[in-house]
């Protein structure tokens, strides 16, 4: 298993690219089941998420091609022929995001076996809504031996109003509906950029959809969808990541590439914290002198604070002058990389929901374990402020979702390196 060694004490300075939001490319992905034709996605991030989502694909029968080269960040998703329409629990148990091959793939081919996906380390994740939503639309879904079996002749269009909001959730009916008999009228939906995104491209396949980045979606159905060409937008967590480590390393960072737009709130709190933000058409200047004000922070739906930040703002906490109170809405147990942090010499106090988050307090080197991908990227931000070398272990979590990490931030100057496990397997 791969760790990574990262000696702390360099402020980061140049300019650092944002790769393509792999939460936007996943859902891209899955929609390419909605056609025979070919859907070519440029800008899709090289992370182990895609590449078990490619595994996904072709076990069902379609062709997928990632680009080399110069192209390497384009895909092209030919599914002419879907002879397994199933989502098998191996691959399934290792992504969550799986089951958004649900929709797609009954409506397309009117039956779906996928296996049910189990809790992760953030929480319980479940799929209810997508199941509740497709029922509605005329499929059928049993479960049995850990899998979702789902049929339908042809879905029929539907009046949802989601109970709660759920982003995979809310992209896996909108491609549903996409080939439903009639007009679907989705009510209380993630206004994420990731589905904004995912509605640019079903558009570009000849889908009828209004509506996406508001609440309230119309799809109105058609009966074939053909293929298209589709850039992937930049990854606003990963941007969001550089920004904190140019602001926590009291550094000079121009984070390149990105969707400024998308990151409104982060870029508000860390203004808070007195750090200096520059925001360019596609690009951001982050300056901090080291001097940090603490800040709350309270995750929610977008556009408010994503909780795809929070651990990444609460290693910025911990070097802020002042008491910051964390509240985590989305998710259930998302506070693991405290107990990290804490053996970094983070002082920090968990009571339900929040974390009270005391600065400013020097953080020392120790081996930490990664334990999901955000968290990964907070224990890394620590690492870069701590006194000495820190191993990180289990760093798979965070190849899941950042592209070369450790190389971009070598390129501004941070010393990382990624080890192989150096005792090797018993
Ligand atoms: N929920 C339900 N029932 C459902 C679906 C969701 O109760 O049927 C609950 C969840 O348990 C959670 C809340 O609703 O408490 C929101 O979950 P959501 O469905 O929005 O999360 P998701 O779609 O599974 C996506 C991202 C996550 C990100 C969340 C929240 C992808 C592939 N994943 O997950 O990204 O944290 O939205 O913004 O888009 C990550 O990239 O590190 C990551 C975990």
């Amino acid at each position: 298993m791969d760790k990574f060694v990262v000696r702390g004490g360099n402020p980061l300075l140049g300019t650092i690219k944002v790769s393509g939001a792999k939460n936007s490319a996943l859902p891209c992905m899955a929609a390419a089941i909605l056609t025979e034709d070919e859907v070519i996605l440029e800008n899709i991030p090289q992370v182990r998420d895609i590449e078990t989502e490619r595994k996904l694909l072709t076990s069902m029968g379609a062709e997928v091609e990632l680009g080399y080269g110069r192209a390497q960040h384009r895909t092209h998703i030919k599914c002419a022929v879907l002879s397994d329409p199933v989502a098998k629990y191996e691959i399934v148990k290792t992504m969550r995001a799986s089951s958004l091959v649900l929709g797609p793939l009954i409506a397309r081919t009117g039956m779906a076996r996928v296996a049910m996906p189990g809790g992760c380390a953030i929480g319980g994740r479940p799929i209810d809504l997508h199941i509740k939503g497709l029922e509605a639309m005329g499929a059928t879904i049993t479960q049995e031996h850990g899998y979702l079996e789902a049929r339908a002749t042809r879905l029929k269009a539907a009046r949802i109003l989601f109970d709660k909001i759920t982003v995979t959730g809310t992209e896996d009916l909108l491609m549903a509906a996409t080939l439903a008999e009639g007009e679907s009228i989705f009510e209380n939906c993630a206004r994420e950029p990731e589905v904004t995104d995912l509605a640019a491209l079903l558009n570009a396949m000849g889908a009828k959809i209004e509506g996406a980045g508001t609440s309230t979606i119309r799809v109105q159905g058609v009966s074939k969808l053909h293929g298209a060409r589709h850039r992937i937008n930049p990854d606003r967590i990963e941007a969001g990541t550089f920004l904190i480590a140019g602001a926590i390393t009291g550094g000079d960072l121009n984070v390149d590439s990105c969707e400024p737009q998308h990151l409104g709130a982060l870029i508000h709190k860390l203004e808070q914290c007195g750090v200096r933000i520059d925001v360019g058409k596609d690009h951001i200047r982050v300056r901090s002198g080291g001097e940090l004000k603490a800040a709350d922070i309270s995750t929610e739906e977008y556009p408010g604070f994503p909780t795809d930040m929070q651990a990444q703002f609460m290693a910025l906490a911990t070097q802020a002058e002042g008491t910051s109170i964390v509240t985590e809405n989305i998710f259930e147990n998302r506070f693991m990389h405290v107990q990290e942090l804490a053996r970094m010499g983070a002082n920090i106090t968990i009571n339900g929901r929040t974390a009270t988050v005391r600065g400013k307090t020097p953080l020392q080197s120790a081996a930490v374990m990664c334990s999901d991908l955000r968290a990964s990227a907070s224990l890394v931000l620590a690492a870069l402020v701590a006194d000495g070398e820190t191993i990180l272990d289990r760093v798979y979590h965070l190849d899941r979702g950042y592209e070369h990490f450790e190389e971009k931030l070598r390129g501004v100057g941070a010393q990382i390196r990624r080890m192989g496990d150096v005792f090797g397997k018993k």
